[in-house]
């Protein structure tokens, strides 16, 4: 057991969000808005230490317990999947993920086995599962929308935040298939081990969040 619980940050787009709210409970972050090299950051006014990882490491770090808690998207969740808890929606990094296909393409119009690009391919896959649908999925590792423009896909299953990448590209969404936002994950053991500190840190994000509402 640690004396002070150690969280994990998404690194980039909910980084600034995450920041914020911890501010907003109290916490001292200037460690974390002035973070030179370092990757672990402790807060000086709160039994935490920060760490900033990518996406789907902030998962791996909190499944194998040497994260107690993590921030991190709906995104990755459902595309890795993984055993923690996942206790609170934070109600930022607010997004989509959307099936979209070229404009003026009729998706739906033909039995061909259709090609889906996406960096999701396991959310991909469960979506068409769940329609009965055939589809044959190419993992694409960033800007997925150059695929249906190079013919390489009928459709991409992507994140929409504002729609402008979608439309500056000719593309537009044609089907929803899941909502995304950040959230607050606890690893299984941390929970019992440090449950008095692990309540107390997310009753303060609760009440931020109430506050917000
Ligand atoms: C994400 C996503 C879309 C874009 C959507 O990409 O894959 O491309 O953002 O945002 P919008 O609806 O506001 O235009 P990201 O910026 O993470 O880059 P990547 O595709 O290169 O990974």
């Amino acid at each position: 057991m640690r004396d002070r619980l150690r969280i994990a940050l998404t690194k980039g787009r909910l980084q600034d969000q995450s920041v914020e709210l911890f501010e907003a409970m109290g916490l001292d972050c200037h460690p974390i808005r002035e973070p030179g090299r370092r990757l672990v950051h402790t807060i000086p006014n709160y039994p935490l230490d920060v760490v900033l990882a990518k996406a789907p490491d902030v998962i791996t770090y909190v499944e194998h317990g040497v994260c107690d808690l993590g921030i991190v998207g709906k995104d990755t969740i459902l595309e890795q999947g993984g055993s923690f808890y996942e206790v609170l929606d934070l109600g930022f990094g607010k997004c989509r993920f959307a099936l979209a296909v070229k404009k003026g393409t009729d998706f739906y119009g033909t039995y061909k086995t259709r090609r889906i690009a996406t960096k999701y391919p396991n959310v991909a896959r469960s979506f068409f599962e769940k329609k009965g649908m055939d589809v044959s999925i190419i993992k694409i590792e960033g800007s997925v929308e150059l695929a249906p423009i190079l013919d390489l896909s009928d459709g991409i299953v992507d994140i929409v935040e504002t729609g402008a990448t979608l439309r500056e590209n000719g593309l537009v969404p044609i089907e929803d298939v899941a909502s995304v936002s950040a959230r607050l994950i606890v690893n299984i053991a941390s929970m019992k081990l440090n449950k008095q500190e692990i309540t107390e840190f997310i009753d303060r994000c609760e009440l931020e969040l109430e506050r917000r509402r």
